[in-house]
């Protein structure tokens, strides 16, 4: 098959590339670094000419609702729209679990997305994930200075890795909808595999609402179980 990967070059849209490769289908790079802009829909007919199937990872950092939900209704409708030009036959998401129940700027953003996929032309599918072994990173990278702050949200996270090879599962298969959701191993507070990562920085815990802490960004009913642990991530950086 021909894939391409919106996000190609992110924390887990690099994994994703890799993957596709590795399970030998030819792969199209979308991003700005690769000359397509989502924002704009710059490039995007010619990177989707001939592709079969769309893998949606592209992504944000904010926690502004307007700006997450500019983003991805933007980037969603120009990806569609195109991907109906070029008779791409299946779109892929990824999303978070959780965010049907937690109220966040940034989750608003994924629902939109979520629903112009599953309401759009092409016959999609949506996998929600819980945040990434790599999320503890992520969260250090992105706040500025020695001492980070960090919600104490209850997750069961999950392997970028895992979580590119469910996604280049999907991307074979037939559309589903909304797939089943994919966790990892074990429940983790988000503070304490913040301070496994964090190398020397001190590592403050704030209360994350009472969603977030209570056990809403964990699956509610059946998922499929990422591998790689925590612990095995962490030893294997
Ligand atoms: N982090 C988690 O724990 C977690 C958990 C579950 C689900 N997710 C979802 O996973 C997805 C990927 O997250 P990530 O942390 O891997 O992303 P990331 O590292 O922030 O990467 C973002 C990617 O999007 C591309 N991009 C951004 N703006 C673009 C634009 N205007 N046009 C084209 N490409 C653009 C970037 O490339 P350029 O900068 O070159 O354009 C980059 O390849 C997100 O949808 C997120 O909601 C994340």
């Amino acid at each position: 098959m021909r894939i391409a990967v919106a996000g190609g070059t992110g924390m887990v849209g690099e994994l994703v590339v890799e993957r596709a490769r590795a399970a030998g289908h030819e792969v199209v790079v979308i991003s700005r670094s690769h000359g397509v802009d989502l924002t704009t829909g710059a490039g995007l007919d010619e990177a989707l000419q001939g592709v079969d199937a769309v893998i949606d990872v592209a992504n944000v950092e904010t926690l502004s609702r307007k700006k997450a939900i500019d983003f991805f209704e933007t980037t969603t409708r120009h990806l569609l729209a195109a991907e109906e030009r070029s008779h791409v036959r299946h779109h892929v998401v990824l999303s978070i679990v959780g965010v049907d129940r937690v109220d966040s700027g940034y989750y608003a953003g994924k629902r939109r997305q979520e629903e112009l996929a599953l309401a759009g032309p092409i016959p999609a599918t949506v996998l929600r994930a819980t945040q990434f072994h790599e999320f503890a990173a992520q969260l250090i990278a992105r706040v500025p200075g020695p001492v980070k702050v960090v919600p104490s949200m209850l997750t069961r996270p999950v392997a970028a890795a895992d979580v590119a090879a469910e996604l280049v599962l999907l991307a074979e298969g037939p559309a589903q909808g909304l797939a089943t959701d994919l966790a990892g191993p074990e429940v983790l507070k988000m503070p304490a595999m913040v301070r496994r990562v964090a190398r020397g920085k001190l590592v403050l815990t704030v209360p994350a609402g009472r969603a977030m802490s209570g056990g809403g960004l964990l699956p509610a009913g059946d998922f499929r179980r990422g591998e790689v642990t925590f612990d095995e991530w962490v030893a294997g950086r």
